[in-house]
């Protein structure tokens, strides 16, 4: 379910986002050329593809359309959960039923299963239906397809084509794609600091909690973005100072797989971080990033979001192993934040991110920089 309510919050603040370095104007990506028509149909398949979001991880988002000679639209399907029927069975599912469509043009964004899985290959339902032509996205780096999904299409006589659109639909599905061509997660780096660079105020215990740098609306952006992940971890100190639960509350989707890595077992039964209602996993032998991001991708985990803290996030960056970097900055100094606390106060620093690279939104008050490794 697309959370529309919440969407709607977002749409209100479109009007706010504005530019601090580099303008990124909500854009339409096709408007610098003119789309041919088979980039037209495999735009139709991108936006049925994001429908699966959510819902389809590990699996990639698909979408397929099937059109007739005169161009006209006859079937739309796309992957809708893990588990499920792909996108071209649902497209057929979804078509007039006829003996052959040798005169139609499938368009999927990637290219069709050849392999059984946990469904029959959709390279050989389409030539049963006796397709006249397919276009494909992308080729599926999965192993199991690479390929044989396309030569089965040519050994049967049917036109093929592939690479329409296929920055947007690497897009789409880069954390699959990670996973497939890297062995391992998607790594995000996510956090939130004060105007002059620091995350929380460094504390010994519990007691009242961080500083709040976050809005209201930026967390629910946070929620969207456990949503979109398959795991979520944070550093121990941050699971024992600020006993987070690490669930996808203020947005639709799943909860994420919780990672922690708890050297000296500190984290005791009742940390939240453990709840029963999401899965989570504790690393106490070997707690390198490397090692860890094995794991997962050994447990078919395509995306890692990691929300602090510093040190943590530090022993990251040291190794290079992360994707993107997405820092929120709120308008107000530490200082300001903990005016009402015993002075002084000591800060913890933000890691340090390469800001020339960084590209900037700003919602509501808050700076929400994005950086993509290079
Ligand atoms: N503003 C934000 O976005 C944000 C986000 C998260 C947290 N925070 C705040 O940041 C503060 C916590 O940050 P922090 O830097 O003090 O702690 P942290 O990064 O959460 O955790 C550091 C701890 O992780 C363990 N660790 C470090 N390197 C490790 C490695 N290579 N392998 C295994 N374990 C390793 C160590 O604990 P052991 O020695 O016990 O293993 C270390 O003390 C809190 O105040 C929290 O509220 C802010």
């Amino acid at each position: 379910m697309v959370n529309r309510e919440k969407s709607c919050t977002f749409a209100n603040c479109i009007k706010n986002y504005g530019a601090k370095k580099r303008l990124n104007k909500p854009k339409n990506i096709y408007s610098k050329y003119k789309m041919t028509q088979d980039e037209q149909y495999m735009a139709r398949c991108l936006q049925l593809a994001k429908l699966g979001a959510y819902y389809v991880a590990p699996n990639p988002m698909v979408g397929a359309v099937l059109v007739d000679s005169k161009g006209k639209i006859i079937g739309e399907g796309w992957h809708q959960r893990y588990g499920g029927p792909h996108a071209e069975v649902n497209c057929f599912a979804s078509a007039e039923k006829r003996e052959d469509y040798s005169d139609c043009t499938l368009y999927v964004s990637l290219e069709p299963c050849s392999h059984w899985g946990k469904t029959p290959p959709c390279a050989l339902l389409l030539t049963e239906k006796k397709v006249g032509r397919v276009v494909a996205g992308m080729l599926d780096p999965n192993p199991q397809v690479s390929g044989k999904g396309m030569s089965i299409l040519r050994e049967a006589g049917i036109k093929t084509e592939t690479g329409v659109l296929e920055k947007e639909c690497r897009e789409l599905n880069k954390r699959f794609l990670c996973l497939m061509e890297k062995n391992r997660p998607y790594v995000i780096l996510k956090w939130a600091q004060t105007s002059d660079g620091y995350l929380d105020r460094r504390r010994e215990e519990k007691g009242n909690g961080p500083v709040v740098i976050s809005s209201k609306l930026t967390k629910q952006l946070v929620h969207k973005k456990r949503a979109e992940n398959m795991a979520i971890m944070v550093g121990t100190r941050t699971a024992l100072l600020d006993d987070p639960k690490l669930k996808t509350t203020h947005w639709s989707g799943r909860n994420p797989l919780r990672v922690v890595t708890d050297r000296h077992h500190r984290l005791t039964a009742n940390a939240q971080i453990l709840s029963p209602d999401a899965e989570t996993i504790v690393y106490s032998e070997r707690t390198d990033w490397p090692y860890i991001l094995n794991d997962l991708a050994a447990r078919h985990i395509h995306s890692i979001l990691v929300e602090g803290g510093s040190e943590w996030l530090n022993h990251i960056l040291s190794t290079g192993i992360w994707d993107e970097i997405h820092i929120e900055e709120g308008p107000h100094t530490l200082a300001e934040l903990t005016a009402d606390q015993p002075q002084p106060v000591v800060g913890v620093a933000a890691p340090k991110a390469d800001m020339n690279q960084a590209i900037c939104t700003r919602m509501e008050n808050q700076l929400l920089y994005e950086i993509r490794k290079q």
